[in-house]
């Protein structure tokens, strides 16, 4: 399917990967680009790259009715971007409550499963349509000390393949986006080389246009789902050392390149 000349929703695109995937339709000649973020005034960087062409919109993913709204508001999409999310670094047991465990399932899997329910009849009358999820290795390999992002994620996860089983029919594609560890105020805290959020932008934005689903779009998010595959016994029992071997294999490939 063609990016050129297509309308497109992309969430959480104020900073981090959502700008860069606007940064990559406007190159890519996407004819209309709704910017969502929670406070409006964060876009303006963003939209004044084109004013014709980024419409930006004030959009909470854990807000129902406003999702409803700009839904209502919204004659035609050819692809939905879930891409805003929160990471989750708190112990599951211990802290004063559930709200940030609650906080990480409302955005990276409510979120998207509440957008995707409103725009599904949007999409339904386009030619060619598609949702591209943004998920995260942490989906497939649990981290350590962000179990209630990797549990979200991995609800994300099987929520696409429920949503593309059910959206086939009305031609809607659904891909999957699998990072590693991306260039970003989230990234910021691992100590480790990352990808560039605009890589992954056109990495996501490449497979759409091949036909792909599964899109894992940097070095460590392929060397992590090889070893699921590989030894999907290993991860479940002790996915931190599945991690720890990982990261010392990249950091070495890293610095031999
Ligand atoms: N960075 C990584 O290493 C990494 C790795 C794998 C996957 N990912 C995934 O990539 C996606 C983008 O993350 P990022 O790295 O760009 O992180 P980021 O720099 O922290 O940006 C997160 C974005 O999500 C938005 N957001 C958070 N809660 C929201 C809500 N309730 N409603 C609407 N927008 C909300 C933020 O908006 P505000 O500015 O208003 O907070 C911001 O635009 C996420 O789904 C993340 O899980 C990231």
């Amino acid at each position: 399917m063609k990016i050129e000349g297509g309308s497109v929703l992309v969430t959480g695109a104020n900073r981090g990967l959502g700008k860069a995937f606007v940064e990559e339709l406007l190159a890519r000649g996407a004819a209309l680009i709704h910017a969502s973020g929670r406070d409006v005034e964060s876009l303006e960087t963003i939209s004044a790259l084109d004013r014709d062409r980024i419409r930006p919109v004030a959009l909470d993913v854990t807000d129902a009715a406003g999702i409803e709204a700009l839904a209502a508001d919204t004659p035609g999409l050819d692809v939905l971007i879930n891409n805003a999310g929160v990471d989750c670094p708190v112990p599951v047991i211990g802290g004063d409550d559930m709200a940030d465990l609650r906080r990480a399932m409302e955005v990276n899997y409510f979120g998207v499963l509440a957008l995707s329910r409103a725009f599904a009849p949007v999409l339904a009358r386009s030619q060619a349509s598609a949702i591209i999820n943004v998920g995260s290795m942490a989906g497939f390999i649990h981290v350590a000390d962000n179990t209630g992002y990797s549990a979200a994620k991995a609800a994300q996860l099987m929520l696409s393949q429920g949503l593309r089983g059910e959206l086939a029919g009305q031609g809607t594609r659904v891909l999957q986006v699998l990072p590693g560890f991306i260039d970003t105020d989230m990234g910021a805290r691992f100590p480790m080389p990352k990808a560039s959020p605009r890589s992954i932008a056109a990495a996501s934005l490449d497979a759409l246009k091949r036909g792909e689903d599964l899109v894992l779009p940097d070095t460590f998010a392929r060397m992590s789902f090889d070893a699921f595959v590989a030894r999907p016994d290993a991860v479940m029992r002790d996915p931190g050392a599945v991690i720890a071997a990982l990261v010392q294999q990249f950091m070495a490939s890293q610095s031999q390149s």
